[in-house]
């Protein structure tokens, strides 16, 4: 299969990563001044979606229309995927149909199953493992609003998830410095610290990780999928909190990050999103642009050849 697939950010080179960031930007300025841009025209997306989601579904979905084209939500309640047809077997059909898919899953092996027999591109909307789209638009906004992230420092507070895997991941190919502050046992996945190696530092005391920090950004103590540890996590987590009072360790410039939804009083005090230091709603706002040139270039060979 000749596709090229947006599962993780090792699937594209740190070239092309920084291309559709700035392609982002351009897109925001484009629809910032009400110009229509059109390639996408009569290409459809298909989205899977076995978790809940805003923002993803959203963006991609008011994204496909902007750039010309459809989106069409699939629910895998409401699917034969629901009932057991075979994610192997589905990823035929839909291809052949579709001229993109985008998944929200559970485990990522769902999502390299079925990006082995797509012949469209297949972008990972979150699993378990990364979350790929959510890092562009961090990056986007990091990149707007303070210039180049190469050699900054990032803190990541909270647990080593989802979404701290992918900030490991970015730390590679962006090259900044990661230090993830975490209780013990709620590291970020060994397999891709291994890749990193010096690249990220682990710490369980917060304070440390954030003093001098470019970056901080934190999310949520409990994902979708671990509900039934919510009490025990609760616990664990409490000392790891993004305060105010814990940004002021941070660099003087420094941008707080969360990716949302955002549970004020938990992993960020009630006050923490309306401190002009975050850029929360600005990083949500960029879900639509980032992914928007995430879909030219994937959809658009035209578009990637120039
Ligand atoms: N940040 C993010 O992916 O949000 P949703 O769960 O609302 O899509
Ligand atoms: N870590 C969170 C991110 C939600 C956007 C989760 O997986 O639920």
């Amino acid at each position: 299969m000749s596709a090229r697939h947006f599962l993780s950010f090792m699937d594209f080179t740190p070239d092309e990563l920084v291309a559709v960031i700035r392609r982002g930007i351009e897109l925001k300025g484009l629809r910032n001044r009400a110009v229509l841009h059109e390639p996408l025209k009569n290409r459809v997306l298909g989205m899977i979606f076995e978790k809940s989601s805003t923002r993803t579904r959203l963006s991609f979905e008011a994204g496909m229309i902007q750039l010309g084209g459809q989106a069409i939500f699939l629910s895998t309640r409401d699917t034969q995927l629901g009932r057991g047809e075979p994610i192997e077997d589905a990823a035929i059909v839909m291809s052949s149909m579709l001229d993109a898919v985008m998944i929200r899953t559970f485990a990522h092996s769902t999502l390299t199953r079925f990006a082995a027999h797509s012949n469209v591109p297949v972008i990972n909307g979150l699993s378990d493992d990364l979350h790929p789209c959510q890092l562009l638009a961090d990056m986007q906004t990091f990149l707007e609003l303070r210039g180049a992230i190469q050699g900054k420092t990032v803190a990541w507070v909270g647990d080593g998830n989802n979404m701290c895997n992918s900030y490991v991941e970015a730390a590679i190919q962006f090259g900044f410095q990661l230090r993830v502050a975490c209780p013990e046992g709620y590291e970020p996945d060994p397999r891709f610290l291994a890749k990193a190696g010096d690249r990220v530092t682990l710490t369980r005391d917060p304070r440390e990780a954030v003093r001098g920090a470019h970056l901080v950004s934190t999310d949520v103590w409990t994902s979708m999928g671990q509900e039934e540890e919510a009490e025990q996590r609760l616990a664990r987590f409490a000392p790891f909190q993004v305060t105010r009072e814990l940004l002021d360790l941070a660099a003087p410039d420094v941008v707080f990050m969360h990716c949302l939804p955002a549970h004020r009083g938990e992993e960020i005090s009630h006050d923490l999103l309306e401190d002009p230091r975050s850029a929360a709603w600005q990083q949500a706002e960029n879900r639509l642009h980032a992914q928007k040139a995430l879909l030219e270039f994937l959809v658009t060979p035209a578009y990637r050849a120039e």
